[in-house]
């Protein structure tokens, strides 16, 4: 079903262990993509000849599929983008133009990755704006009960905020976040890349605004993305890049622009990968049936309790498991560099992420330079998890 897990590193059996940076790809997922390259491979929504057609209807009936997979109003409210980070910059760039002032605010966790960062601080720069950061506690949970006092009525024009960091797995309360800024007149951004994973996501149910993904992170084709606009945002926000496609008429007076979500995908959109994500969606939803889901919060729960009880590992992001509490581990080890502890779990045919996992103001809220990360998926099964625990135990011995 994953014929990545094939192959053997350094003479032993892939575990993979670096999901949260992206998945693997079921055989379905690749398979799709080679149809779409050998058999349906014209360009959209241009030419009227058959391939062009097919080709059409996979990607617009796949932005159907996402919209009944994330319970958006219409697959009008579903932009495809080439990742979470596109869908923020677009955010950034179009939010920015139409709503920010100089003076304004935008709030950010503090655990944010970089996507959800960056594209904000150009912004800002840009307009002469501020960023104000809704601070992360001690257990990685993020401090709810700052967010109202940080929310300057009339000048906080959106919070910015996770629903599962990438480093330290926590679930995050998006209701709750939603409805004290909504109280207060703020729109909210849901950075979804690694929420759209563990969680089956509702958008109109979480009553956010925004909300963002990336396909390869969930099982696709890179390359591809999701940016979820609202009904009440998604007929005014200004475009963002133009070209072709994303117009109505074009003249050397005046251009006039497509209808949404057209209108934010200028020129040749990605027509190999985005079809890919129905496949991907079917996989996650298998991923998520309960046979599956009582295995991975077993396997999660042994990972969580052999870390927490290791009194030489930090573990970062304190929750429970398979409540709030996701299978991204995010860990340090005194006296063992991350970088070594990764190599080392290399060698033993382990995959996991080491440094500061795009996120370098949470390295700094913790004090330290970087982590290793093991970020388990679904597939992951309690056997690799046995190996691991096993494995960095031995290397930790190694090293310290
Ligand atoms: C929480 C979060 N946001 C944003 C991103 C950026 O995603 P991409 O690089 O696919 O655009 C990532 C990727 O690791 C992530 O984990």
């Amino acid at each position: 079903m994953l014929p990545q897990l094939s192959q053997t590193v350094y003479g032993k059996p892939l575990v993979y262990l670096d999901n949260a940076a992206t998945s693997l790809r079921p055989k379905t997922v690749t398979q799709k993509w080679v149809e779409m390259s050998e058999i349906k491979n014209a360009n959209i929504h241009r030419a009227v000849h058959a391939m062009a057609s097919m080709a059409t209807d996979e990607y617009e009936g796949t932005r159907q599929a996402v919209a009944d997979f994330i319970g958006a109003q219409s697959a009008e409210n579903v932009i495809f983008t080439s990742g979470t980070t596109a869908a923020i910059n677009l955010l950034a760039y179009s939010f920015g133009e139409l709503c920010i002032r100089e003076g304004d605010e935008v709030l950010i966790a503090e655990s944010e990755h970089h996507s959800d960062i960056v594209p904000w601080q150009l912004l800002c720069e840009r307009k002469k704006a501020r960023i104000k950061v809704l601070p992360v506690l001690d257990d990685g949970r993020l401090d709810i009960e700052a967010l109202p006092s940080l929310i300057t009525p009339g000048k906080t024009k959106i919070a910015c905020v996770a629903q599962i960091s990438n480093v330290l797995g926590l679930v995050n309360p998006i209701d709750e976040i939603v409805r004290i800024c909504h109280d207060r007149g703020c729109p909210v951004l849901v950075d979804g890349a690694q929420g759209i994973v563990h969680n089956t996501v509702n958008v109109n149910e979480l009553a956010c605004d925004f909300y963002a993904f990336s396909g390869h992170k969930l099982y696709a084709a890179p390359g591809t993305g999701v940016f979820y606009v609202s009904p009440d945002w998604i007929h005014k926000l200004p475009p963002y890049m133009g070209g072709g496609e994303m117009i109505q008429t074009v003249s050397w007076e005046r251009t006039s622009f497509a209808e949404p979500p057209h209108r934010f995908e200028a020129g040749t959109q990605n027509f190999a990968g985005v079809p890919t994500l129905k496949p991907a969606m079917e996989f996650a939803a298998m991923m998520r049936d309960r046979e599956t889901e009582l295995e991975h919060n077993a396997v999660i729960r042994f990972v969580n309790d052999m870390l927490v009880a290791d009194r030489r590992i930090t573990l970062y992001g304190r929750g429970v498991p398979g409540k709030d509490k996701t299978g991204i581990f995010s860990f340090s080890v005194q006296g063992a560099h991350h970088e070594d502890l990764a190599l080392l779990l290399d060698k033993m045919g382990i995959a996991v992420r080491s440094g500061q996992m795009c996120a370098e103001p949470l390295m700094g809220r913790f004090g330290i330079t970087g982590m290793v990360r093991a970020s388990f998926a679904p597939y992951n099964t309690m056997q690799e998890a046995e190996y691991f625990i096993e494995s960095l135990r031995k290397a930790i011995s190694m090293l310290q």
